[in-house]
């Protein structure tokens, strides 16, 4: 689903925050992206669904090499992944439910459909009771969940989350994990960024360690070696 050949990525004007990254991640699996704050989480995740472009190596997702795309490839490579993020990002403005169902409509379902669909998944995050209140007063779980409703709107292949918990007390993590899990036993591939290694222990799965830049362990390839 996802392969990172030698992929380094250098800021301007020469910030090396990725180093030499081999990385393969199969469809289905669910995946932590572990390191300490500045390892390069975030970078990794935004080449992903090509925010930043890679400076050097190659990445396939879904057996496309995003690496070489241009705008329209990028808008569809975007369409197949489900983004979340530490701050929610939801539109104060708009219900929990034109929340979901917008990022529906953007990419041409029909208003009536994006409404449907927005509607199903709310109730199945136990948000049922939730659809038409604003974000801000909501608790910061029930946002995820509202974030996590939109990420998922578009049937997407990959779910990308970076610090989806870094907002929430440590029970309200626990739980927004175990949904991710939850979306993960229906095929979704799906990983996600985290810095708290306290929940990587807590929850197991696949753990793959960042550090400075450099891949520096996989749970996958050696027992004992994806956290810290
Ligand atoms: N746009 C940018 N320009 C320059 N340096 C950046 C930029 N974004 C991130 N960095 C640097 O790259 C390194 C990795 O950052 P990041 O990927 O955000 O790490 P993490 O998510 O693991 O905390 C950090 O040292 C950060 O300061
Ligand atoms: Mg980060």
């Amino acid at each position: 689903m996802v392969h990172l050949f030698r992929v380094s990525k250098v800021y301007p004007p020469s910030y090396p925050a990725l180093a030499d990254i081999n990385l393969q991640i199969e469809k289905g699996e669910f995946v932590f992206l572990s390191g300490p704050s500045g390892a390069g989480k975030t970078t990794l995740l935004k080449l992903l669904f090509r925010e930043e472009e890679t400076t050097e190596g190659q990445i396939i997702v879904n057996g496309r090499n995003i690496t070489r795309l241009n705008g329209g490839g990028v808008a569809q490579l975007r369409q197949e992944i489900g983004l979340v993020f530490q701050e929610f990002k939801l539109l104060p403005t708009m219900t929990a439910l034109e929340n979901v169902a917008l990022a529906a409509e953007v990419v041409g379902t029909s208003r009536r459909e994006s409404r449907r669909k927005a509607f199903h998944l709310l109730r199945e995050l136990g948000l049922k009771d939730k659809h038409d209140a604003r974000p801000l007063t909501l608790s910061g779980g029930e946002q995820q969940r509202v974030a996590i409703a939109r990420a998922l709107v578009n049937d997407p292949i990959l779910v990308l989350a970076d610090e989806p918990t870094g907002n929430l007390d440590a029970d309200m993590a626990e739980e927004t994990i175990r949904l991710f899990l939850k979306i993960h036993e229906k095929g979704t591939t799906i990983v996600i960024a985290t810095h708290d290694a306290g929940l990587l222990k807590r929850i197991g799965h696949r753990a793959v360690f960042l550090q400075r830049g450099r891949l520096m362990g996989d749970s996958k390839l050696a027992d004992g070696e994806g956290s810290p």
